[in-house]
């Protein structure tokens, strides 16, 4: 019987004291050391096939058969063993970062509508059943579409009622008022009958206060046609205000002065917050001012292309954030266009 060649006993030899070591390995890092260490290229497995040719011929076949079985032994244990380490590592890190993913998770922020736009889609659709349709005229007006096309010549005292932010090109304003937009739709629509809403930004100098921005939307409502009476503005304001506010709040006309409205008047409407009966938001007078109208004046009747023999109007404005304001009980106009999430977020 031929003695066990040498070779044989070194390799069951390797094979013992990897896996032993393997035994010690617990984590990942160690793990890659202990194959590069057993299974690298300069390994003890690996080498013995590299020097394979040392070995007798009629042994090589079964060196390399054994050198092959602690391969595979080795690569099958590393295997295993690199599952149970990343198992512990997993256990570990679940225990040690205390993952609770039963928690509730956090609510994206939505965006939602500015206060404003609210208004005014509500303003828009009111006016819309009642066959009025929404026209946008520009920002930057003319000083004669501001002023003088709606009666206000240069000079004129009521001038004082607007003060006015000027633009470097002569003769440009930053219009008012939404009023010149009257102008811009009676031009296209002459001779035709219309009714329409002008809603946009308007500008004035004025000092920044709780009361008064520079800058703040105006709605327009204008309606031209063969008969219109006083008592169709009326009618229509007092609809409008009633669907706005709620359907038994009492209004009044107050005399006023427009230049470009004869009459005028400004519409009242009962003071919600105390019903009537004098209150802070009322100032103790019952009534909170919501808008200016009037009928439309002969002469910018004739500026917007129609006979005023033949035909009239009435003209209104308002502002939507005093309207906010009235509804929500808003104490300061800054808050609008301040872009605070805090205010913004409440509606
Ligand atoms: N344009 C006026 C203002 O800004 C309001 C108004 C509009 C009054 C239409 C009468 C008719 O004060």
């Amino acid at each position: 019987m031929e003695e066990k060649p040498k070779i044989l006993e070194e390799m069951e030899q390797i094979r013992e004291q990897a896996l032993a070591a393997l035994d010690q390995v617990n984590d990942l890092e160690s793990l890659q050391n202990w194959r590069r260490e057993m299974l690298g290229r300069s390994s003890a497995v690996m080498t013995v096939f590299s020097n394979i040719g040392i070995h007798p011929k009629e042994i090589r076949p079964m060196v390399g058969q054994i050198a092959n079985q602690v391969k595979q032994a080795l690569e099958t244990a590393l295997n295993e063993r690199s599952l149970l380490v990343k198992e512990a590592a997993l256990a570990h890190k679940l225990t040690s970062e205390r993952l609770d993913v039963t928690l509730p998770g956090r609510r994206p922020v939505e965006g939602g509508l500015h206060p404003q736009t609210k208004v005014l889609r509500r303003i828009y659709a009111i006016f819309a059943e009642m066959g009025f349709q929404v026209y946008r005229s520009r920002d930057v007006e003319s000083d004669e579409y501001n002023f003088e096309l709606l009666n206000i010549p240069a000079y004129h005292p009521a001038r004082d009622m607007w003060d006015t932010f000027h633009v470097d090109a002569p003769g440009q304003v930053l219009r008012t008022h939404t009023s010149p937009g009257q102008i811009h739709v009676m031009r296209e629509n002459a001779p035709n009958p219309v009714r329409a809403i002008l809603p946009g930004m308007c500008y004035r100098y004025e000092q920044i206060s709780a009361r008064s921005e520079i800058q703040f939307n105006q709605v327009e409502v204008v309606a031209v046609g063969r008969n219109i009476t006083f008592a169709d503005m009326k009618g229509t304001l007092k609809g409008f205000v009633r669907r706005l506010f709620n359907a038994d709040v009492r209004t009044r006309l107050r005399p006023s002065y427009f230049p470009f409205t004869e009459p005028s008047a400004e519409m009242d409407v009962e003071c919600f917050v105390c019903g009537g009966k004098g209150c802070s938001v009322c100032k103790g007078s019952g009534w909170l001012e919501i808008l200016g109208c009037g009928m439309v004046h002969p002469t910018v009747l004739i500026n917007g292309g129609y006979d005023p023999e033949v035909f009239s109007g009435f003209a209104a404005g308002m502002g939507p954030e005093r309207i906010s304001m009235l509804l929500h009980r808003i104490e300061d106009i800054r808050y609008f266009w301040g872009n605070d999430v805090r205010f913004l977020e409440q509606f």
